[in-house]
């Protein structure tokens, strides 16, 4: 009996062994096809009622003009839940122009200033507005909504590369 008992032990170990392989390999392709993901010349960015965008990391390729759409998927009005894509250069301290973004009402959360890459208008439930313009050079860029209150909540990586 002991002589069968340690090849089907053995045959369980292979077994085993090739069970486990593919989903090692599955798991690495996985994982290298998302840090690969492809780079969009084409973004589309949600918004909605619950503070949020549907995306926390954009990625586009240097050197091509980038087509970005934000939607508020919402229902609230641009007064109570506005949102808008602001893209800010890379050397700019995001709270502290948070902060004066919060009191320029009057140029809808836009403050005065060189340091937006580019930016949409303020939008409430049901509006778009689509923006053009050039990805920045390769770096790591930081966008996020400028409505008072918003930002902390509403902010992502904007990734050139
Ligand atoms: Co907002």
């Amino acid at each position: 009996m002991k002589k069968y008992i340690l090849p089907f032990c053995f045959l369980l170990f292979l077994t085993n062994c090739n069970d486990g392989k593919p989903t090692e390999k599955d798991k690495t392709s996985k994982t290298e096809k998302d840090s690969k993901a492809a780079p969009e010349t084409k973004v589309i960015l949600n918004s909605n009622d619950t503070m949020k965008f549907d995306k926390n990391m954009i990625l586009v390729p240097a050197g091509k003009t980038i087509t970005l759409t934000l939607n508020h998927t919402g229902k609230f009005g641009k007064r109570g839940m506005g949102h808008n894509f602001v893209l800010l250069k890379s050397d700019v301290d995001v709270n502290d122009f948070a902060t004066r973004a919060a009191s320029a009402m009057k140029t809808e959360y836009i403050p005065e200033g060189d340091e937006i890459i580019a930016y949409t208008k303020l939008l409430g439930g049901g509006d778009s507005d689509t923006i053009i313009f050039d990805a920045p050079k390769k770096g790591i860029y930081t966008f996020l909504c400028t409505f008072p209150g918003h930002w902390q909540l509403m902010k992502g990586k904007f990734i050139v590369k």
